[in-house]
Protein backbone atom coordinates (compact mmCIF):
# COMPACT_ATOMS: atom_id res chain seq x y z
CA UNK A 1 0.00 0.00 0.00
CA UNK A 2 1.29 3.24 -0.78
CA UNK A 3 2.94 5.17 2.37
CA UNK A 4 1.59 8.49 1.49
CA UNK A 5 -1.86 6.82 1.46
CA UNK A 6 -0.78 4.99 5.09
CA UNK A 7 0.80 8.30 6.27
CA UNK A 8 -2.44 10.19 5.18
CA UNK A 9 -4.33 8.00 7.71
CA UNK A 10 -2.09 8.02 10.42
CA UNK A 11 -2.50 11.30 10.97
CA UNK A 12 -5.65 11.70 10.55
CA UNK A 13 -6.42 9.40 13.33
CA UNK A 14 -3.95 10.53 15.56
CA UNK A 15 -5.43 13.92 15.21
CA UNK A 16 -9.02 12.24 16.07
CA UNK A 17 -7.26 10.77 18.94
CA UNK A 18 -5.73 14.42 19.92
CA UNK A 19 -9.35 16.07 20.19
CA UNK A 20 -11.49 13.63 21.71
CA UNK A 21 -13.10 12.52 18.33
CA UNK A 22 -11.86 8.76 17.52
CA UNK A 23 -14.26 6.59 17.47
CA UNK A 24 -13.45 3.21 19.70
CA UNK A 25 -15.39 0.18 19.30
CA UNK A 26 -16.76 -1.30 22.51
CA UNK A 27 -17.10 -5.03 22.42
CA UNK A 28 -19.89 -6.68 23.92
CA UNK A 29 -19.49 -9.95 25.62
CA UNK A 30 -23.57 -10.84 26.24
CA UNK A 31 -26.76 -10.09 23.89
CA UNK A 32 -28.50 -7.18 23.88
CA UNK A 33 -31.08 -5.94 26.32
CA UNK A 34 -31.18 -3.59 29.33
CA UNK A 35 -27.61 -4.84 30.36
CA UNK A 36 -24.93 -5.60 28.75
CA UNK A 37 -21.50 -6.84 29.71
CA UNK A 38 -18.63 -5.15 28.19
CA UNK A 39 -15.18 -6.64 27.65
CA UNK A 40 -12.72 -4.24 29.79
CA UNK A 41 -15.33 -2.36 30.97
CA UNK A 42 -17.82 -4.78 32.94
CA UNK A 43 -21.80 -4.31 33.17
CA UNK A 44 -23.87 -1.43 32.62
CA UNK A 45 -27.09 -0.37 31.70
CA UNK A 46 -27.50 -0.05 28.01
CA UNK A 47 -29.17 3.48 26.69
CA UNK A 48 -27.88 3.15 23.26
CA UNK A 49 -29.49 0.53 21.45
CA UNK A 50 -32.55 1.07 18.86
CA UNK A 51 -33.90 -2.18 21.02
CA UNK A 52 -36.89 0.01 21.38
CA UNK A 53 -39.38 -2.96 21.81
CA UNK A 54 -37.01 -5.96 23.35
CA UNK A 55 -37.83 -7.85 19.88
CA UNK A 56 -33.91 -8.62 19.66
CA UNK A 57 -33.26 -11.25 21.75
CA UNK A 58 -37.08 -11.95 22.22
CA UNK A 59 -37.44 -16.00 22.36
CA UNK A 60 -40.35 -16.15 19.31
CA UNK A 61 -38.11 -14.01 17.33
CA UNK A 62 -34.46 -16.07 17.61
CA UNK A 63 -36.80 -19.41 17.51
CA UNK A 64 -38.21 -18.56 14.20
CA UNK A 65 -34.30 -17.33 13.12
CA UNK A 66 -33.17 -20.43 14.02
CA UNK A 67 -35.90 -22.93 12.38
CA UNK A 68 -35.49 -21.02 9.61
CA UNK A 69 -31.61 -21.64 9.73
CA UNK A 70 -32.39 -25.16 9.75
CA UNK A 71 -34.68 -25.42 6.93
CA UNK A 72 -33.27 -22.74 4.33
CA UNK A 73 -30.04 -22.98 5.16
CA UNK A 74 -27.67 -20.20 5.79
CA UNK A 75 -27.94 -18.04 2.89
CA UNK A 76 -28.85 -17.74 -0.81
CA UNK A 77 -25.35 -17.14 -1.84
CA UNK A 78 -27.16 -14.96 -4.40
CA UNK A 79 -28.80 -11.79 -5.48
CA UNK A 80 -32.92 -11.88 -5.78
CA UNK A 81 -33.20 -11.83 -9.34
CA UNK A 82 -30.95 -14.57 -10.08
CA UNK A 83 -32.07 -17.35 -7.68
CA UNK A 84 -32.04 -15.43 -4.45
CA UNK A 85 -35.85 -15.22 -3.52
CA UNK A 86 -37.17 -17.96 -1.24
CA UNK A 87 -41.13 -18.25 -0.42
CA UNK A 88 -39.74 -16.93 3.57
CA UNK A 89 -38.62 -13.54 1.32
CA UNK A 90 -42.07 -12.95 -0.35
CA UNK A 91 -43.86 -13.61 3.06
CA UNK A 92 -41.88 -11.18 4.77
CA UNK A 93 -42.57 -8.33 2.01
CA UNK A 94 -46.16 -9.18 2.44
CA UNK A 95 -46.09 -9.06 6.30
CA UNK A 96 -44.67 -5.62 5.59
CA UNK A 97 -46.98 -4.15 3.18
CA UNK A 98 -49.79 -5.44 5.49
CA UNK A 99 -48.09 -3.66 8.34
CA UNK A 100 -48.19 -0.17 6.18
CA UNK A 101 -51.02 -0.83 4.32
CA UNK A 102 -49.48 -0.72 0.67
CA UNK A 103 -50.08 -2.69 -2.39
CA UNK A 104 -46.79 -4.02 -1.87
CA UNK A 105 -43.16 -4.29 -0.66
CA UNK A 106 -39.81 -5.10 -1.54
CA UNK A 107 -36.58 -6.00 1.04
CA UNK A 108 -33.00 -5.01 1.02
CA UNK A 109 -30.05 -6.20 3.53
CA UNK A 110 -30.48 -2.95 5.24
CA UNK A 111 -32.24 0.36 4.98
CA UNK A 112 -29.27 2.17 3.65
CA UNK A 113 -29.20 -0.03 0.51
CA UNK A 114 -32.71 0.72 0.44
CA UNK A 115 -32.41 4.47 0.41
CA UNK A 116 -29.33 4.63 -1.90
CA UNK A 117 -31.06 2.23 -4.49
CA UNK A 118 -34.49 4.20 -4.14
CA UNK A 119 -34.13 7.83 -6.32
CA UNK A 120 -32.16 6.54 -8.96
CA UNK A 121 -34.97 3.82 -9.72
CA UNK A 122 -38.03 6.18 -9.62
CA UNK A 123 -36.31 9.54 -10.87
CA UNK A 124 -36.64 10.53 -14.35
CA UNK A 125 -34.77 14.08 -16.22
CA UNK A 126 -36.80 16.85 -14.89
CA UNK A 127 -37.66 15.49 -11.85
CA UNK A 128 -37.20 17.67 -8.28
CA UNK A 129 -36.34 16.25 -4.79
CA UNK A 130 -37.12 18.14 -1.73
CA UNK A 131 -35.55 16.63 1.66
CA UNK A 132 -35.60 17.41 5.00
CA UNK A 133 -31.74 19.38 6.20
CA UNK A 134 -31.70 16.87 8.81
CA UNK A 135 -32.69 13.27 6.80
CA UNK A 136 -30.38 10.75 7.97
CA UNK A 137 -27.26 10.21 5.47
CA UNK A 138 -28.80 6.89 3.38
CA UNK A 139 -31.48 9.24 2.35
CA UNK A 140 -29.03 12.35 1.30
CA UNK A 141 -26.71 9.29 -0.61
CA UNK A 142 -29.38 7.51 -2.26
CA UNK A 143 -30.77 11.28 -3.60
CA UNK A 144 -27.02 12.19 -4.78
CA UNK A 145 -27.18 9.45 -7.04
CA UNK A 146 -30.74 10.19 -8.07
CA UNK A 147 -29.15 11.32 -11.27
CA UNK A 148 -27.56 14.62 -13.01
CA UNK A 149 -30.63 15.38 -14.84
CA UNK A 150 -32.69 15.22 -11.19
CA UNK A 151 -32.64 18.46 -9.25
CA UNK A 152 -32.07 18.43 -5.69
CA UNK A 153 -32.80 20.68 -2.87
CA UNK A 154 -33.00 20.93 0.52
CA UNK A 155 -35.24 22.48 3.00
CA UNK A 156 -34.84 24.01 6.35
CA UNK A 157 -35.77 21.28 9.19
CA UNK A 158 -39.84 20.91 9.45
CA UNK A 159 -40.18 24.36 8.01
CA UNK A 160 -42.99 24.35 5.70
CA UNK A 161 -42.59 27.84 4.67
CA UNK A 162 -39.41 27.09 2.69
CA UNK A 163 -40.81 23.60 1.42
CA UNK A 164 -44.12 25.57 0.06
CA UNK A 165 -41.49 28.22 -1.53
CA UNK A 166 -39.40 25.42 -2.97
CA UNK A 167 -42.45 23.46 -3.88
CA UNK A 168 -44.11 26.64 -5.51
CA UNK A 169 -40.43 27.01 -7.95
CA UNK A 170 -40.51 23.58 -8.89
CA UNK A 171 -44.11 23.56 -9.83
CA UNK A 172 -43.72 22.80 -13.80
CA UNK A 173 -41.23 20.13 -13.00
CA UNK A 174 -42.69 16.42 -14.20
CA UNK A 175 -42.24 15.34 -10.62
CA UNK A 176 -42.15 16.44 -7.27
CA UNK A 177 -40.75 13.58 -4.47
CA UNK A 178 -40.75 15.13 -0.77
CA UNK A 179 -38.12 13.08 1.34
CA UNK A 180 -38.81 12.87 5.28
CA UNK A 181 -37.57 10.94 8.10
CA UNK A 182 -40.38 9.86 10.57
CA UNK A 183 -38.39 10.43 13.57
CA UNK A 184 -35.19 12.58 13.21
CA UNK A 185 -32.90 10.46 15.04
CA UNK A 186 -30.09 12.99 16.14
CA UNK A 187 -32.92 15.40 17.55
CA UNK A 188 -35.56 12.62 18.55
CA UNK A 189 -38.44 15.13 16.85
CA UNK A 190 -40.87 14.30 14.56
CA UNK A 191 -41.94 15.42 10.83
CA UNK A 192 -44.50 17.25 10.40
CA UNK A 193 -46.52 15.01 8.61
CA UNK A 194 -50.03 16.10 8.83
CA UNK A 195 -48.51 19.67 6.91
CA UNK A 196 -46.13 17.81 4.64
CA UNK A 197 -49.60 15.23 3.67
CA UNK A 198 -51.48 18.77 2.76
CA UNK A 199 -48.42 20.57 0.57
CA UNK A 200 -48.26 17.25 -1.27
CA UNK A 201 -51.40 17.27 -2.18
CA UNK A 202 -51.46 20.76 -3.00
CA UNK A 203 -48.83 20.45 -5.19
CA UNK A 204 -48.84 17.32 -6.75
CA UNK A 205 -45.71 15.53 -5.15
CA UNK A 206 -45.10 12.02 -4.08
CA UNK A 207 -44.10 11.56 -0.13
CA UNK A 208 -41.09 9.64 0.88
CA UNK A 209 -40.81 7.98 4.64
CA UNK A 210 -38.46 6.81 5.89
CA UNK A 211 -39.69 5.78 9.66
CA UNK A 212 -36.86 3.93 10.74
CA UNK A 213 -36.65 5.29 14.09
CA UNK A 214 -40.78 5.49 14.22
CA UNK A 215 -42.12 1.93 13.22
CA UNK A 216 -42.93 0.23 16.95
CA UNK A 217 -42.47 3.26 19.29
CA UNK A 218 -44.87 6.17 17.35
CA UNK A 219 -48.62 6.04 16.75
CA UNK A 220 -51.12 4.42 19.05
CA UNK A 221 -49.77 0.84 17.61
CA UNK A 222 -46.56 1.11 16.85
CA UNK A 223 -46.83 2.09 12.93
CA UNK A 224 -45.41 5.30 13.58
CA UNK A 225 -45.01 9.03 12.61
CA UNK A 226 -47.83 8.55 10.03
CA UNK A 227 -50.57 6.34 12.75
CA UNK A 228 -49.81 9.15 15.08
CA UNK A 229 -51.14 12.15 12.55
CA UNK A 230 -53.79 9.83 11.18
CA UNK A 231 -52.36 9.88 7.33
CA UNK A 232 -51.21 6.34 7.17
CA UNK A 233 -52.64 5.84 3.75
CA UNK A 234 -51.76 8.85 2.67
CA UNK A 235 -48.17 8.42 2.77
CA UNK A 236 -47.14 6.95 -0.90
CA UNK A 237 -43.67 5.37 -0.19
CA UNK A 238 -42.29 4.16 3.30
CA UNK A 239 -38.52 3.05 3.95
CA UNK A 240 -37.27 1.65 6.86
CA UNK A 241 -35.25 -1.05 8.93
CA UNK A 242 -35.84 -4.26 10.35
CA UNK A 243 -32.67 -3.75 12.47
CA UNK A 244 -34.30 -1.39 14.75
CA UNK A 245 -37.70 -1.92 16.96
CA UNK A 246 -38.14 -4.69 14.52
CA UNK A 247 -35.36 -6.85 15.82
CA UNK A 248 -34.09 -8.73 13.00
CA UNK A 249 -30.75 -7.67 13.15
CA UNK A 250 -30.54 -5.78 9.86
CA UNK A 251 -32.48 -5.76 6.72
CA UNK A 252 -34.33 -2.67 5.05
CA UNK A 253 -37.36 -2.28 2.88
CA UNK A 254 -39.10 0.11 0.46
CA UNK A 255 -43.26 -0.21 1.36
CA UNK A 256 -45.44 1.48 -1.73
CA UNK A 257 -47.70 1.02 -4.60
CA UNK A 258 -46.91 -2.45 -6.85
CA UNK A 259 -45.38 -0.49 -9.94
CA UNK A 260 -42.62 0.95 -7.44
CA UNK A 261 -41.77 -2.55 -5.99
CA UNK A 262 -41.85 -3.91 -9.82
CA UNK A 263 -39.94 -1.02 -10.69
CA UNK A 264 -37.30 -1.45 -7.88
CA UNK A 265 -36.93 -4.94 -8.98
CA UNK A 266 -35.76 -3.81 -12.72
CA UNK A 267 -33.77 -1.04 -11.79
CA UNK A 268 -32.52 -0.37 -8.06
CA UNK A 269 -28.96 -1.14 -7.78
CA UNK A 270 -28.32 -2.20 -4.02
CA UNK A 271 -31.16 -4.37 -5.08
CA UNK A 272 -30.28 -6.23 -8.06
CA UNK A 273 -26.36 -6.39 -7.58
CA UNK A 274 -26.42 -7.66 -4.04
CA UNK A 275 -27.25 -10.24 -2.07
CA UNK A 276 -30.85 -11.16 -0.46
CA UNK A 277 -31.36 -11.09 3.12
CA UNK A 278 -30.33 -14.65 4.88
CA UNK A 279 -33.59 -16.41 5.45
CA UNK A 280 -32.95 -16.69 9.42
CA UNK A 281 -33.55 -12.74 8.88
CA UNK A 282 -36.46 -13.23 6.64
CA UNK A 283 -38.06 -15.09 9.39
CA UNK A 284 -37.13 -12.85 12.26
CA UNK A 285 -38.72 -10.12 10.60
CA UNK A 286 -41.54 -11.71 9.88
CA UNK A 287 -41.61 -13.18 13.36
CA UNK A 288 -41.22 -9.48 14.68
CA UNK A 289 -44.25 -8.22 12.84
CA UNK A 290 -46.22 -10.07 13.74
CA UNK A 291 -45.04 -9.56 17.91
CA UNK A 292 -45.83 -5.59 17.26
CA UNK A 293 -49.28 -6.70 16.13
CA UNK A 294 -50.05 -8.82 19.20
CA UNK A 295 -48.69 -6.89 21.63
CA UNK A 296 -49.82 -3.00 21.20
CA UNK A 297 -48.91 -2.76 25.03
CA UNK A 298 -45.59 -2.76 24.40
CA UNK A 299 -45.41 0.13 22.32
CA UNK A 300 -47.84 2.18 25.31
CA UNK A 301 -45.60 1.10 27.81
CA UNK A 302 -42.37 2.28 25.70
CA UNK A 303 -44.06 5.63 25.03
CA UNK A 304 -44.92 6.23 28.85
CA UNK A 305 -41.31 5.14 30.04
CA UNK A 306 -39.88 7.51 27.32
CA UNK A 307 -42.31 10.65 28.80
CA UNK A 308 -41.58 9.73 31.94
CA UNK A 309 -37.75 9.76 31.82
CA UNK A 310 -38.02 13.28 29.37
CA UNK A 311 -39.82 14.75 32.67
CA UNK A 312 -37.38 13.39 35.47
CA UNK A 313 -34.22 14.72 33.29
CA UNK A 314 -36.56 18.13 33.17
CA UNK A 315 -37.35 18.12 36.88
CA UNK A 316 -32.90 17.36 37.49
CA UNK A 317 -32.48 20.18 35.31
CA UNK A 318 -31.40 19.04 31.94
CA UNK A 319 -33.11 20.15 29.58
CA UNK A 320 -33.45 17.33 27.14
CA UNK A 321 -35.03 18.64 23.32
CA UNK A 322 -38.96 17.57 23.23
CA UNK A 323 -40.26 15.17 21.08
CA UNK A 324 -42.73 11.85 20.80
CA UNK A 325 -39.79 9.36 20.85
CA UNK A 326 -38.06 7.10 22.46
CA UNK A 327 -34.70 8.66 21.40
CA UNK A 328 -34.14 11.54 24.17
CA UNK A 329 -31.01 13.73 23.62
CA UNK A 330 -29.34 16.00 26.11
CA UNK A 331 -27.29 18.95 24.23
CA UNK A 332 -24.16 19.49 26.35
CA UNK A 333 -21.97 21.85 24.21
CA UNK A 334 -18.70 20.88 22.32
CA UNK A 335 -17.91 17.73 20.90
CA UNK A 336 -15.25 17.15 23.79
CA UNK A 337 -17.75 17.66 26.53
CA UNK A 338 -20.03 15.18 25.02
CA UNK A 339 -17.14 12.81 24.79
CA UNK A 340 -15.77 12.83 28.11
CA UNK A 341 -19.46 12.88 30.21
CA UNK A 342 -20.19 9.77 28.10
CA UNK A 343 -17.17 8.37 29.60
CA UNK A 344 -17.90 9.59 32.64
CA UNK A 345 -21.19 7.88 32.25
CA UNK A 346 -19.80 4.52 31.45
CA UNK A 347 -17.72 4.46 34.31
CA UNK A 348 -20.58 5.00 36.53
CA UNK A 349 -22.32 1.83 34.75
CA UNK A 350 -24.36 3.80 31.81
CA UNK A 351 -23.77 3.40 28.41
CA UNK A 352 -24.51 6.31 26.43
CA UNK A 353 -22.99 7.82 22.78
CA UNK A 354 -22.12 11.02 23.03
CA UNK A 355 -22.42 13.16 19.57
CA UNK A 356 -20.13 15.84 18.29
CA UNK A 357 -19.76 17.53 15.06
CA UNK A 358 -19.74 16.91 11.95
CA UNK A 359 -22.62 14.61 13.07
CA UNK A 360 -24.32 17.23 14.49
CA UNK A 361 -24.26 20.67 14.55
CA UNK A 362 -20.66 22.40 16.09
CA UNK A 363 -22.08 23.56 19.69
CA UNK A 364 -24.41 21.23 19.72
CA UNK A 365 -22.87 18.27 20.94
CA UNK A 366 -24.52 15.85 22.85
CA UNK A 367 -25.56 12.62 24.83
CA UNK A 368 -28.28 10.51 23.15
CA UNK A 369 -30.31 8.18 25.52
CA UNK A 370 -32.33 5.61 23.89
CA UNK A 371 -34.98 4.30 25.83
CA UNK A 372 -36.25 0.32 25.37
CA UNK A 373 -39.67 -1.30 26.30
CA UNK A 374 -37.45 -3.72 28.34
CA UNK A 375 -36.12 -0.63 30.93
CA UNK A 376 -37.29 -0.73 34.05
CA UNK A 377 -38.30 2.75 36.31
CA UNK A 378 -35.17 2.21 38.30
CA UNK A 379 -33.14 1.59 35.20
CA UNK A 380 -34.22 4.94 33.74
CA UNK A 381 -33.93 6.38 37.74
CA UNK A 382 -30.34 5.70 37.43
CA UNK A 383 -29.46 6.92 34.02
CA UNK A 384 -31.20 10.50 34.67
CA UNK A 385 -29.52 10.34 38.27
CA UNK A 386 -25.66 9.74 36.51
CA UNK A 387 -26.11 12.38 34.15
CA UNK A 388 -27.07 14.81 36.69
CA UNK A 389 -24.73 13.72 38.93
CA UNK A 390 -22.07 14.56 36.30
CA UNK A 391 -22.76 17.74 34.90
CA UNK A 392 -24.66 19.49 37.78
C1 LIG B 1 -33.54 7.20 9.67
C2 LIG B 1 -32.64 6.05 9.34
N1 LIG B 1 -32.69 5.51 8.11
C3 LIG B 1 -31.92 4.48 7.76
C4 LIG B 1 -31.03 3.92 8.65
C5 LIG B 1 -30.18 2.76 8.20
O1 LIG B 1 -30.76 1.58 8.69
P1 LIG B 1 -30.03 0.18 8.51
O2 LIG B 1 -29.25 -0.05 9.77
O3 LIG B 1 -31.12 -0.81 8.29
O4 LIG B 1 -29.14 0.32 7.32
C6 LIG B 1 -30.93 4.43 9.93
C7 LIG B 1 -29.96 3.84 10.88
O5 LIG B 1 -29.36 4.45 11.69
C8 LIG B 1 -31.76 5.52 10.30
O6 LIG B 1 -31.68 6.05 11.51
Amino acid sequence: MSQQVLKRLSDALDAAEENGTYKHLKSLKTAIGPDVSIEGVGDVLLFCSNDYLGFANNTDVVSAARSALDHYGASTASVRFICGTQDIHETLEQDIANLHGTEAALTYSSCWAANTGLFSAICAPGDVILSDELNHASLIDGIRVAGKEVTKTVYKHSDMADLRAKLEAHKEAPGRIIVTDGVFSMEGDIAPLDQLVALAKEYDALIVLDDSHGLGVVGETGLGVAEHYGVLDQIDIFTGTLGKALGAGTGGFIAGPKAVRETLIQKSRPHLFSNALPPSVAAAGSASIKLLKENPERVKELQEKATWFRNRLNALGLNPLEGESAIVPVILGETSTAIRVAGEMLDAGIFVTGFGFPVVPEGEARVRFQVSYLHTKENLEKAAQTLANIIN
